[in-house]
């Protein structure tokens, strides 16, 4: 009864508190609440909620619950859902540029990705992006993805020749897979768990913390750890919700996505390292997985296999000569 009662009391403050909000914010993403992405929007939420003085409400719906990730970007651009953090590639029909990120081996390790986005190829993209209606926040990590299949570990790129590779909806990640002769097929994130499972694709690449929190490692028998691309997120709001806020609520977001971001690359480098225990423990445990990682000669295998495709991006309308070599070039 005791129970019942706090539970009662519980959902009036949770209602009213709701009720008493001015405005309410969705944000929709495709991965688990326990990825560094799904943590660090669950920690926005709390912040600014916290920060407007209840004013605003977050509601964070993880998992394709409200829009798959083909869907989002309409969806925002309608102020159906007001914020998201899709994947690079989803930005694929508005701004192809954003494409850079998906570029196999273009950044160096993890201090030189985040110095290209906090510096001036970062704000130029956004830029783009905000030039077509949709306010750019900020850049989230995930991590380097690494190689999964059920034909062969994938240690070099010939491995990969004729293997249904899944791939999210980039031309970049497509020219990638065709540069070793795989077959790659686009397809929803929430597709991917059935497709491998079914053997609708033989293989995929994603980084850790989305394989580890979508069981993708059960259903795959070689994990490969190659590091060969990045994948991260461009937090996007908007545009009418945005300026349906007055100035302080504003100044409120931007602190709460400030405070986010830091925290997001922390929860990005850990949930990356603590979940690949959890896999190397599975693995250990069924006997149903190898994992693998590459040699440094294996890794330049297949750099040398995939950066070739650099050159079919060289247009401004792609990515931009330009945009690739500033990023190169950024120390
Ligand atoms: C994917 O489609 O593989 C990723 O974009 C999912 C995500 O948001 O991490």
């Amino acid at each position: 009864m005791k129970k019942l009662l706090l539970g009662t009391i519980a959902a009036a403050v949770v209602a009213s508190s709701s009720m008493a909000a001015d405005y309410t914010l969705k944000f929709s993403h495709v991965v688990s609440a326990n990825t560094p992405k799904g943590k660090a929007a669950d920690f926005f939420e709390k912040r600014l909620e916290e920060l407007s003085g209840g004013k605003i409400d977050v509601q964070v719906y993880p998992s394709s619950q409200l829009y798959k990730d083909n869907a989002v970007l309409k969806a925002l651009r309608l102020n159906s859902v007001q914020m998201a953090a899709p994947s690079f590639s989803k930005f694929g029909k508005i701004v192809p540029q954003l494409a850079l990120f998906d570029l196999p081996f273009i950044f160096r390790d993890a201090k030189h990705l985040h110095d290209v986005q906090d510096g001036e190829v970062g704000q130029a993209l956004k830029d783009k992006v905000t030039a077509k209606g949709i306010v750019a926040l900020n850049y989230w990590d995930n991590a380097f993805k690494q190689l999964s299949s059920n034909k062969n570990a994938l240690t070099m790129p010939e491995e990969a020749k004729g293997q249904k590779f899944r791939i999210m909806s980039s031309k970049v990640l497509e020219a990638q897979f065709h540069a070793v002769g795989a077959n790659p097929q686009m397809m929803p994130f929430s597709e991917v768990y059935s497709g491998l499972q079914q053997g609708v694709i033989d293989a995929a690449e994603n980084p850790i913390s989305n394989i580890y929190t979508k069981k993708f490692h059960e259903v795959q028998k070689y994990l490969t750890v190659s590091n060969h691309g990045y994948l991260g997120y461009l937090v996007v709001m908007s545009k009418k919700f945005w300026n349906s806020l007055p100035a302080e609520l504003q100044a409120n977001v931007t602190q709460a996505m400030n405070e986010a971001t830091e925290k997001e690359r922390q929860y990005a480098a850990e949930l990356n390292d603590s979940q690949f225990e959890l896999i190397k423990e599975y693995a250990k445990k069924t006997g149903k997985l190898e994992i693998n990682e590459l040699t440094a000669e294996q890794k330049e295998a297949w750099r040398n296999a995939v950066s070739k495709i650099y050159p079919e991006f060289y247009s401004d309308r792609k990515i931009g000569k330009e945009l690739i070599e500033k990023t190169i070039a950024t120390k």
